[in-house]
């Protein structure tokens, strides 16, 4: 599949007054959640409430070490620095090496950013990429990827195969592993090859890596390990989040790592837009990567949620692919998935249809299992 921004979001027409006429919400992609409000409605009108599968936005409490953290940090009258505090870059740093593996980065070669929604969308835009820059991403892929090259002018393949990339110059590759929605993890030869054409095209790598530490079935790897970029982290970034290892969604604590170079430029762009995560969260980002406690707690209550939800999905006769890792079950019953959000929503169980994702997601649905135990118990005795 593949698609081309200028052309999906055309401009709005030019006898609109100022600056609607050059309006940036019409670039960008519909806001796809609007589509699924009368499912949620449905599956809300179930005599036991709804069981909310679709957006997986964490439910468990927030560490309680992290929130001493942030407490103890409370009092902060002064601007942070866009650059972070060194103690923070350090554990950015410390926890790349020690809990994957990463070699020879040092703290200019990480910056802290506010959630990684934000650096996502911003990336294109960071980097001055402009309509004559092509960004490539997964053919399944996270949304954000498409918005912040329509919100930057450039156009969008949507492959998983970089041979039909054809000669183009490319500027921008995204990679996700684990993936949402597919949960799909690549292995270090696909990463390789994908490293080794990146450097051969002169295109920039993005690896989005937020669901390192959720996995399940298979052994991710980040694509700044040696074993797949030789320890060279030329033209590599990696982005990070708290969000779901530590269930720091609501505190928007994420990092980008990689190539020194690329992050100076997004640190000298950034410190001009005002761009910084707060003090008291880089305090608490701190202490959540130095401890590796609580996100093994977070793990093992996942993974009883994950096989229950994928024991009943298969019971009720879905076929569950990919979702070795991340947070999501990528299940089909072979139908279109408008027609599967119907029929879980008539259950109570909202999901999200797959064709958010991308056209090849138009027989999945995306089931996330960050639902608390009692509402995927409750989801499971539906399916049964
Ligand atoms: C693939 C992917 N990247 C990035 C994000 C954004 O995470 P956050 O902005 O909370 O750091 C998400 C959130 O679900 C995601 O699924």
């Amino acid at each position: 599949m593949s698609t081309t921004t200028p052309d999906r979001f055309p401009a709005a027409p030019a006898t609109r007054p100022g600056w609607a006429a050059r309006s940036v919400s019409r670039r960008l992609p519909d806001f796809p959640w609007d589509k699924l409000v009368e499912y949620g409605e449905r599956a809300r009108a179930h005599p036991r409430g709804i069981v909310d599968l679709s957006v997986g936005t964490p439910v468990d409490p927030t560490p309680e070490v992290v929130r001493e953290a942030l407490a103890a940090a409370a009092d902060s009258p002064g601007y942070p620095t866009t650059a972070g505090l060194p103690g923070t870059r350090q554990a950015c740093v410390d926890w790349l090496s020690r809990r994957h593996g990463v070699t020879g980065l040092e703290i200019d070669a990480v910056l802290p950013v506010v959630g990684s929604k934000e650096l996502i969308a911003g990336l294109p835009t960071f980097l001055g990429l402009g309509p004559g820059d092509l960004v490539v991403q997964p053919a399944l892929a996270y949304p954000t990827y498409e918005v912040g090259a329509a919100l930057a002018g450039a156009r969008v393949v949507a492959t998983d195969a970089l041979t039909s990339v054809g000669p183009a110059r490319v500027s921008v590759v995204w990679v996700n592993s684990p993936s949402n929605p597919t949960g799909r993890v690549l292995p270090v030869d696909h990463l390789r090859k994908v490293v080794a054409w990146c450097r051969e095209r002169g295109a920039l790598l993005v690896s989005d890596e937020c669901y390192l530490e959720c996995a399940w079935d298979a052994a991710p790897l980040s694509v700044l390990h040696p074993d797949v970029c030789d320890g060279d982290h030329t033209g590599l970034l990696t982005v990070h989040s708290l969000s779901k290892r530590s269930n720091l969604a609501g505190y928007r604590c994420a990092f980008v790592a990689g190539d020194r170079d690329v992050v100076a430029e997004l640190l000298a762009v950034r410190k001009n837009l005002g761009l910084m995560m707060p003090g008291p969260q880089q305090r608490a980002m701190q202490v959540a990567l130095d401890d590796d406690a609580h996100a093994e707690e977070q793990r093992v209550r996942y993974a009883a949620r994950r096989s229950e939800l994928k024991r009943s999905l298969e019971g009720a006769g879905f076929r569950v692919d990919h979702s070795e890792a991340s947070l999501y079950l990528w299940a089909t019953r072979g139908e279109d998935c408008w027609a599967t959000v119907a029929w879980l929503a008539e259950r109570g169980v909202l999901v999200a249809p797959g064709s958010f994702y991308g056209r090849a997601g138009g027989q999945h649905v995306r089931v996330a299992f960050t639902a608390t135990d009692e509402r995927v118990a409750e989801a499971c005795a539906r399916l049964a």
